[in-house]
């Protein structure tokens, strides 16, 4: 199987934006899932640079449309390797061999009747670059740009779109997949419900220059939309490339909703009147809004991708993009919702899995991976959904569903990390004779971070050479990883080097988007290498001191998660009176699975309120350098309430 996967391609009156970025990292990911599953791609962006807005935009910066169109479209071609995006082409609507493409099929069209001379009247959008009718306008403008349609009569040439609209309603009917999601279609076969227009394909030179002359008549320059979607067979080498023939068949485009109606109506009735069959399927995203509100030069909140990589790093950008927005509805930015992903799913789930399991196994097995002994219910519980992961996570990627995809990942990865909590691998590395429950444990874990990597590949390409590098998969053997052979559980070969890496993502300091920096008091009290100051007993504190802390066995009884916040759970705690108590473990332990446990707390601490809850307590515990955590306890049960010094 092969694809043939597009973007838009840009208009260069703007330098590319958050909007951009989506469908482009969208289009990437794609194209990796699918070589992923070992088939051939071909992806393609491009810049559009014909038409009123670039001739404007040029007018106002005093240059030449050309050397304007060069310069932007410069900045949308440099753009995507930072985030790791690849495409195979990057298209220019002023690239002479598309120009030359747009002219014959112009002819061919006009040729066999389908494009005629009439006149025209109409409501001009000069932001949508085309003719809106009155039913599309909201209290007489144009919803999109929200200014009013200039009325415009003049001769022009029309494409006989009309002709085709039974054959369309057909197609769309006959392929439920042709648009998606199903709302779109829905948009589509609703418009179509009433009959439609001629397509008007001109602009007089007169009123615009900046375009493709029509081979039939000087006077006119093509519509920047007759010219743009052809650079979907342009950019393949159409009519007679080899790329043509290999890839028209099994072509697919992203576009966001904005785009739905020359995607979804013009293009497959000019494709229908070359005598093409319609592209495959087409993919319909909404819109990124900044902090709920619409993105927009006016108000001043356009988010450029290339600031974000700088604070976030690429892979969290493409992670949150993916994550954060379900294909087909809008969806919203703030910096806040991208650090908390960073701090919470990254850095703790996946990051704290990655760096505690590698820990272990370099500890606890001398560095390479185990041989696993016999397995207990917990550990086929992983392996069975580990695989599942696979299976749900590409039918989600297959359907465009990139946030479902990754939440079945990051199930997994949350059932890996309570499965560390709970075998206690620390606990059988203690006792040699537990070291095959040890090393079944150790071997569970390398192969699931083995499958993790291996599916986030799309998705974060960088984070997973890290993965694979530190499990022992690098160079040709990474390169060749696939769904296919290598998607199933088992096949980690014992005996491999694990190599010991930095953490994966840093937790970020919820302001500043930095790493949090130790604190000016911390840093005097330490000597270079971290240790107490020498000669000095600044950080020591005198037994009195000690003493004033009363430390107490407290044995949870009940565990609740505190309304809106991910952090924290209120404890209810034996020690021996019973007690609140606030901890801000909700991220590594659900309620269940402390209830029971016995816990070492500080018992006489003054009172404080947490998101409402007064905490009458504190619970010890210890955070790694990965930001995995680990709750104190007892070798055995003591009775609660007893004193701990
Ligand atoms: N040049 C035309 C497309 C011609 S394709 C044959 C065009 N260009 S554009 O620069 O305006 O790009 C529109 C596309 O950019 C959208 O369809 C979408 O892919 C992306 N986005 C622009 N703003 C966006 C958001 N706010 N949110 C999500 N994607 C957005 O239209």
């Amino acid at each position: 199987m092969s694809l043939y996967i597009t973007t838009p391609i840009y208009y260069v009156n703007a330098q590319p934006h958050l909007g951009h970025a989506y469908t482009t990292i969208v289009a990437d990911t794609y194209s990796r899932f699918r070589r992923l599953c070992k088939e051939d791609v071909r992806f393609q962006t491009g810049t559009d640079e014909h038409g009123d807005k670039i001739a404007e935009a040029a007018r106002a910066a005093g240059i030449a449309p050309q050397e304007y169109a060069d310069r932007i479209s410069l900045l949308f071609q440099e753009a995507w390797p930072p985030f790791n995006i690849k495409p195979d082409t990057f298209i220019r609507t002023t690239d002479e061999h598309h120009i030359r493409t747009v002219q014959d099929i112009l002819q061919k069209v006009y040729d066999q009747g389908d494009i005629y001379l009439g006149s025209y009247s109409g409501l001009y959008c000069r932001g949508c670059e085309r003719f809106l009718t009155e039913k599309e306008l909201v209290d007489g403008k144009c919803p999109d740009h929200q200014t009013a349609p200039q009325p415009i009569s003049e001769s022009n040439y029309f494409f006989r779109m009309s002709r085709y609209q039974d054959w369309l309603i057909d197609h769309i009917h006959k392929n439920p997949e042709f648009i998606t999601p199903e709302r779109y279609r829905n948009e589509v076969l609703s418009f179509l419900s009433e009959p439609l227009e001629d397509l008007c394909i001109s602009r007089p030179k007169s009123r615009l220059d900046w375009g493709i002359s029509l081979p039939f008549d000087a006077d006119f320059v093509t519509y920047v939309w007759f010219d743009a979607l052809i650079n979907y067979l342009s950019g393949i080498g159409y009519p007679d490339g080899e790329e043509f023939a290999q890839y028209w068949a099994v072509a697919e485009h992203i576009i966001a909703k904005d785009i739905l109606k020359p995607h979804a109506i013009y293009w497959p009735t000019m494709l229908k009147a070359l005598g093409l069959a319609p592209y495959q399927r087409l993919h319909v995203h909404g819109y990124w809004n900044i902090n709920e509100a619409k993105m927009s030069k006016s108000i001043g909140n356009v988010v450029r991708p290339e600031t974000l990589r700088q604070d976030f790093g690429v892979d969290t950008v493409r992670y949150f993009l993916l994550r954060e927005m379900s294909f087909g509805l809008d969806a919203s930015f703030s910096d806040e919702s991208i650090v908390a992903r960073q701090n919470s799913d990254l850095a703790n789930d996946l990051g704290n899995l990655f760096s505690r399991s590698l820990t272990m196994i370099n500890k606890f097995a001398g560095g390479t991976v185990p041989s696993p002994a016999d397995l207990e219910p917990q550990d086929k519980e992983l392996a069975g959904a580990a695989s599942h992961m696979v299976t749900a996570y590409t039918s989600h990627m297959q359907n465009f569903a990139f946030n479902r995809a990754l939440q079945e990942v990051w199930s997994v990865i949350s059932l890996a990390n309570r499965y560390i909590v709970t075998s206690e691998p620390w606990v059988l590395a203690k006792e040699p004779s537990k070291t095959p429950r040890l090393n079944t444990v150790l071997y569970h874990l390398a192969e699931t971070l083995r499958l993790i990597g291996l599916v986030l590949e799309p998705a974060m390409p960088e984070t997973c050479i890290k993965m694979a590098t530190a499990l022992g998969i690098s160079g040709d053997a990474h390169d060749k990883q696939n769904l296919v052979d290598h998607g199933c559980w088992g096949l980690t070969r014992p005996g491999v080097s694990i190599k010991l890496g930095a953490s994966l993502f840093p937790r970020l300091d919820k302001k500043s988007k930095q790493p949090p920096q130790p604190s000016p008091t911390k840093k005097k009290q330490e000597s270079p290498k971290g240790g107490i100051k020498e000669g000095s007993d600044a950080g020591l504190v005198s037994f009195d001191d000690f003493k004033r802390f009363d430390l107490r066995v407290a044995e949870i009884k009940a565990a609740e998660k505190i309304n809106k916040s991910d952090r924290l759970l209120k404890l209810t705690v034996m020690a021996p009176d019973t007690r609140t108590v606030v901890a801000g473990i909700a991220e590594f332990y659900t309620p269940e699975e402390l209830v029971g446990r016995q816990v070492i707390m500080v018992a006489n601490l003054k009172p404080t309120k947490l998101m409402g809850v007064t905490s009458h307590g504190m619970i010890l515990a210890s955070k790694d350098e990965g930001g995995g955590l680990a709750l104190s306890a007892l070798t055995h049960g003591v009775p609660p309430g007893s004193k701990v010094s």
